[in-house]
C-alpha cells in the first residue's frame, strides 16, 4: 500500500492529485481522456499550488517578509488559497472580490482570517469592466506602504513553479505520449505552466486555451459576458504566451455547465463550471485526434463549491 507520507504543515497536502480516466462520457472512435483532479487540494482547487508558489517565490527574494499583508483580488479560488497559505504562514491577506462569485469562495477567505473588500458587480455578472476594477481597487491598497505585497497574479510569473509540479505529475501518471492538453484560462497561469512542461516532453502534443464562447476575447478579439468563475478575465492576460499553446478555442457555457452534471451523475465526479468547458473542449481534441490517442484536462476545482447555485439543479 503506498500512502502519502506525514507533513509538517498543511502545505505538505497541496498537490499530488489523482488523473482518472473518463471511461463514460467520452464516445467511441475518440482518443482516451483523462482529468487531472485537482478538487483534492486543500481548498479544492489547483490555486493552491500557485499561491504556495507564488508567497514562497516571495519570500526567497525577499520581497515578503515576516509582518507584511499580502493583497490579491480574485474570483475566490486564487482568494481561497492565499488565505489557506497565509494562514499557514503567518501574513494578513487583503483580498478585493466581488459579489458576482460564489458565497461559498468569498466565505472560505474569511473563515481562513482574510480580510475581504467587495466590488459590487451590479449585474451579478462578470463583466469586462469587473476585473480591471477589483484590480485597480487592490493596487490603491498595495500602494499604501511598503508594508503591502501586491500578488498580481495576472502579471506574476511566480505562479508558474507551481502548475510545473503539475504537469510533472501528469507526465508521471500517464506514462505514453500525451497528444493534446487543454485548459479554460483566466490569468494562463495553469495552462502556460502545466502546458509548456507537457510540449517539452512530448514536442507534439496540442496546447488549447480555452474560453467562453459569450466572451471570446482570444478567438473574436472582443470581451463579453458570462458566469464561469475563474475565466474568461475580458483581455488577454499578460501571461499567455503565443509560443507555449497551439490554438485558442470558445467553449459553450450551457455545454460546459451540462458537461459538470454529466460527469457527477456518469463518472462520480463533481467539479466546478470551468472544468465542465474544459471536459467539452477535450471531447472535442479526442474526436480530433482520434483512437489510439491520448488527450489530457484539469478539473479545476471542487463541485462542492457550486451546489447552492443552480450549476447542479438545470436540466
Ligand atoms: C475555477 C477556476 N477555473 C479556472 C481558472 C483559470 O486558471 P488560470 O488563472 O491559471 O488560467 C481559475 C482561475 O481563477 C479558476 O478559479
Amino acid at each position: 500500500m503506498s500512502s502519502r507520507p506525514s507533513t509538517t504543515s498543511a502545505l505538505g497536502a497541496i498537490g499530488n492529485t489523482p488523473c482518472v480516466e473518463l471511461t463514460h462520457v467520452v464516445p467511441p472512435d475518440s482518443a482516451r481522456v483523462f482529468m487531472k483532479l485537482e478538487s483534492l487540494n486543500p481548498t479544492g482547487s489547483y490555486k493552491d499550488r500557485m499561491a504556495q508558489s507564488v508567497i514562497e517565490e516571495a519570500e526567497r527574494r525577499g520581497d515578503l517578509q515576516p509582518g507584511m499583508t499580502v493583497v490579491e483580488a480574485t474570483g475566490g479560488s486564487t482568494g481561497s488559497s492565499l488565505a489557506f497559505v497565509c494562514a499557514v504562514k503567518g501574513y494578513a491577506f487583503r483580498v478585493v472580490s466581488s459579489d458576482a462569485f460564489a458565497p461559498e469562495k468569498l466565505n472560505t477567505m474569511t473563515a481562513f482570517g482574510a480580510d475581504l473588500d467587495i466590488v459590487p458587480s451590479g449585474s451579478g455578472k462578470i463583466t469586462p469592466r469587473l476585473i480591471p476594477a477589483m484590480r485597480e481597487r487592490a493596487r490603491q491598497i498595495a500602494a499604501q506602504g511598503a508594508g503591502y505585497y501586491y500578488v498580481d497574479q495576472f502579471s506574476n510569473p511566480d505562479v508558474f513553479p507551481g502548475y510545473e509540479t503539475l504537469g510533472r505529475e501528469v507526465l508521471a501518471q500517464i506514462p505514453g505520449e500525451i497528444d493534446a492538453f487543454c485548459g479554460a484560462i483566466g490569468g494562463a497561469g495553469m495552462v502556460m505552466g502545466a502546458g509548456r512542461t507537457l510540449k517539452q516532453r512530448w514536442p507534439g502534443c496540442r496546447v488549447a486555451v480555452l474560453e467562453p464562447a459569450s466572451a471570446p476575447a482570444l478567438t473574436k478579439g472582443y470581451g463579453g459576458e458570462h458566469s464561469v468563475e475563474g475565466i474568461g478575465i475580458g483581455f488577454p492576460p499578460p501571461l499567455l504566451n503565443r509560443d507555449w499553446y497551439d490554438e485558442a478555442r470558445a467553449i459553450d457555457e450551457a455545454e460546459g455547465r451540462a458537461m459538470c452534471r454529466r460527469l457527477a451523475r456518469e463518472e462520480g465526479l463533481l467539479v466546478g463550471t470551468s472544468s465542465g468547458l474544459n471536459v467539452v473542449a477535450a471531447l472535442q481534441l479526442a474526436k480530433e485526434v482520434g483512437p489510439g490517442r491520448t488527450v489530457v484536462t484539469v478539473g479545476c476545482d471542487t463541485g462542492l463549491k457550486y451546489v447552492r447555485g443552480d450549476l447542479f439543479t438545470q436540466s
